[in-house]
């Protein structure tokens, strides 16, 4: 295990600690950009209240529902329908960087994806724009992630060079890479490109 990550039962045992879980919903998909350009995956994250990009989901309550079952209800907040998500569908959890403010209790992070159906995430896309409660106010938006690279070095590299939430970047790279939705060559390269781009 990385530094800072610990096993969801040791994160349980930790008294003290404020839980937050977000998950990674995507599918795979057949469509192409400009007819040309296979997009291979749809990823889906958000455009936060804070103008930070991020995962669905948020602060759980253990004391009152499990992760899972708390996770679930922030999507139903913010994408407007249920979507179950089971102990299968965690990845990892860790300590959130200690926040400026030391006087709020520590924040540990839980992380999970999930695969669905292409129409599945498009029903997604659809709720999260119309019938979520949270629709225009905690989230802006949902967003899709360019997984290719354009002629002109665009796609991945530009969104990758974009401002995250806590470690919401590495979730995604990471998972980009451990599900191997982008090759290990052509993910490097964008993660190179991508921080020229930002300074
Ligand atoms: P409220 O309903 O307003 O309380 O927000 P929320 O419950 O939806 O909480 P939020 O999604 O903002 O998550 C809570 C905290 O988790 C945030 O303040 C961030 O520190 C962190 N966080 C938010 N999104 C992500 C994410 O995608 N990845 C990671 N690792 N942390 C996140
Ligand atoms: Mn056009
Ligand atoms: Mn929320
Ligand atoms: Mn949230
Ligand atoms: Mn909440
Ligand atoms: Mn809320």
């Amino acid at each position: 295990m990385a530094s800072g990550q610990l096993s969801r039962a040791e994160a349980l045992a930790s008294s003290g600690c404020r839980h937050a879980c977000h998950v990674m919903l995507y599918s795979d998909t057949k469509t192409q950009l400009f007819g040309r350009i296979p997009i291979k995956h749809i990823i889906l994250m958000q455009m936060r209240f804070d103008g930070l990009l991020g995962f669905p989901g948020g602060l759980v309550n253990p004391s009152k529902e499990t992760l899972e079952a708390g996770l679930s209800r922030e999507l139903s907040e913010e994408l407007g329908v249920a979507i179950p998500v089971s102990i299968e569908d965690h990845v990892d959890s860790c300590y959130a960087p200690a926040s400026s403010s030391s006087s709020s209790p520590h924040l540990i992070t839980h992380f999970y994806v999930k695969k669905m159906e292409e129409e599945q995430i498009r029903e997604v896309e659809r709720a999260a724009a119309s019938t979520a409660t949270d629709h225009g106010q905690e989230v802006l938006g949902m967003v899709r992630v360019p997984l290719y690279t354009t002629k002109g070095g665009g796609g991945l590299a530009c969104f990758l060079s974009h401002s995250f939430i806590g470690n919401a970047r590495s979730q995604l790279v990471d998972s980009l890479l451990r599900l191997n939705l982008v090759a290990p060559k052509e993910l490097h390269k964008a993660l190179t490109h991508s921080l020229k781009i930002q300074t």
